[in-house]
């Protein structure tokens, strides 16, 4: 049985997540940062006791990712799903820009993934699969940028997201790990908002084929949900 331990799986992208590989038959490692206020996540985990399995992760708590870690002990893990993110933009915009804000997004969007990465590393390495999965945004792109300019945090928080998974697929090639970022699309999660074109279902469902699909040198690559490269 393939493992998956996906971050930020209380609601969005990452219980469709959880939802989509505890129906294909995967062990799930799914956390969040309250699980007693995780009601959807904790009905999956009673549904279906043997294969879902609940965690309380904060991404931006060094102590818990640690625990987390030992908590789980040599279990190989076949897909660390780095899902967790924030948006923190909301009505700020050049000339009233939330400082604050921005240094919290960075460390949920980009110090958490690799916190997560180097405390897992050695389960990812030792599983089947061997896959690292950082779901960024296309807003993270500078070659692609769509509009201009605004959402500082959000969009510097995924280019340096997207500049850590250059680099750690550089760093693993040699122990066989595959570490790519993707962009899930446009999506309607509490995020993305209502008018998003695509579902939970629709986006989560396109990632997975595309995940099934990754080969080793996919490593380091910028891919949207549907498999097509974007620029960096
Ligand atoms: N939706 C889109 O259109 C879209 C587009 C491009 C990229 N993305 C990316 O897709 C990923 C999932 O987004 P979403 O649309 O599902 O957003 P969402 O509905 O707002 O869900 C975000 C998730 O991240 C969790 N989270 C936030 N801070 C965390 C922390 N410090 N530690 C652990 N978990 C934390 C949230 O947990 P709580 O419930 O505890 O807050 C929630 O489970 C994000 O990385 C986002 O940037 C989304």
């Amino acid at each position: 049985m393939a493992t998956i331990l996906i971050t930020g799986a209380s609601r969005g992208l990452g219980l469709e997540f959880a939802a989509q590989y505890a129906r294909a038959g995967w062990r799930v490692h799914a956390t969040c940062r309250d699980p007693e206020a995780a009601d959807a996540l904790n009905a999956m985990a009673a549904g279906a006791p043997d294969t879902v399995a609940l965690h309380r992760l904060d991404v931006t708590d060094r102590g818990q990712v640690l625990a987390l870690a030992a908590a789980l002990g040599g279990e190989p893990i076949d897909l660390l799903l780095n899902n967790a993110g924030v948006y923190r933009d909301q009505d700020r915009a050049f000339g009233n820009l939330d400082y604050a804000g921005w240094e919290e997004t960075l460390r949920v969007n980009t110090l958490g993934p690799m916190r997560v990465a180097e405390a897992f590393v050695d389960r990812v390495a030792a599983s089947a699969r061997k896959l690292i999965v950082c779901i960024s945004s296309q807003m993270g792109s500078i070659g692609d940028t769509v509009g201009g300019g605004g959402s500082y945090a959000y969009r510097s928080s995924k280019t340096a997201l997207n500049s850590v998974v250059k680099g750690l697929a550089g760093e693993l090639r040699d122990r066989g790990i595959t570490v790519v970022a993707v962009h899930p699309g446009w999506v309607a999660t509490d995020m993305g908002g209502a008018d998003a074109p695509l579902s939970p279902a629709e986006s989560v469902r396109a990632m997975r084929a595309m995940i099934e699909r990754l080969a080793p040198a996919a490593s380091g690559t910028f891919l949207k949900y549907d498999g097509s490269e974007i620029p960096w």
